[in-house]
């Protein structure tokens, strides 16, 4: 079979400039969905340093930090997109990186960020695809700061992965012992019919709890794994097609 990231890049390089404003209601509903699942998700989020545990030295027993000062909470938003994942999770972490296949995703990611003020040390997303199986550790993505990430998220993106369990591989590699990977996605469903603009793009029509705890232990992301069954959301398609609807779930693990 023909690989799908062509199909990808070449069908979210036009989706990305409408987008935005083309999932706004889903978009936010999923931003709440995932922010109603902090605790769920299990990280230690930088909002929660200082509990007042001081030692006489004034650092934070737990943290080992200058008490006051956010510990640093990394996030790799893996198939960003516009920036969804990042967005939900920006208050909570200390830095987002994204990386997505379409460049314009990236732009629309990136100039977001800056409309807002926030500097690309805070926030910044990056074209590449982590996934190739014939190029484990792309060079642009070789350095230590694409590496030890306290959490790893994808976003409504493993649909639309050749191999899942390979990214799932590789975004272990990225995390810290003790990260979380955290799948966001669908349930099974029916098949896309090839109407669809982005039928080429749907490698898989949702998944299984079995198959993504599967997924999360091989991948050495097993401990503590769970999953839960979140909101339905709809998605528009073209003009004149009826809007999809899908049960979304959240997964979770963490690096052992
Ligand atoms: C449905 S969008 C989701 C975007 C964003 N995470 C969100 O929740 O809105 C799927 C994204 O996956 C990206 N993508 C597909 N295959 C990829 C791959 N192999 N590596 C990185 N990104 C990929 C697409 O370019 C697209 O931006």
């Amino acid at each position: 079979m023909a690989s799908a990231s062509g199909h990808n890049k070449e069908y979210f390089n036009k989706e990305a400039a409408s987008y935005d404003s083309k999932h706004g209601k889903t978009l936010d509903q999923i931003i709440e969905e995932i922010r109603a699942r902090l605790d769920f998700i299990g990280v230690d989020w930088a909002d929660e340093v200082d509990d007042g545990d001081d030692n006489l030295d004034g650092k934070d027993a737990e943290s080992g930090g200058v008490s006051g000062q956010k510990k640093t909470v990394r996030l790799l938003d893996y198939a960003c997109g516009t920036g969804v994942v990042s967005r939900a999770l920006a208050p909570y972490t200390t830095q987002c990186v994204g990386i997505d296949l379409s460049e314009n995703m990236v732009a629309a990611y990136n100039t977001r960020a800056e409309n807002q003020g926030i500097a690309p040390s805070e926030m910044r997303a990056y074209q590449g695809n982590l996934c190739s199986p014939e190029d484990p550790t792309p060079s642009a993505f070789a350095s230590p700061e694409f590496f030890d990430f306290d959490v790893a998220a994808v976003g409504l993106g493993f649909h639309h992965f050749d191999d899942p369990a390979l990214a799932a591989r590789r975004l272990a590699a990225r995390l810290k012992t003790g990260g979380v990977l955290v799948i966001i996605d669908f349930l099974p469903h029916e098949k896309m019919d090839t109407s669809h603009a982005a039928t080429p793009t749907v490698t898989h029509h949702g998944f299984s709890e079995e198959q993504i705890k599967r997924i999360f232990e091989e991948a050495g992301v097993g401990k503590d794994f769970a999953l839960e069954e979140a909101a339905v959301v709809f998605f528009r398609q073209a003009e004149g097609q009826p809007s999809i609807k899908r049960r979304i779930f959240f997964a979770r693990g963490t690096k052992a």
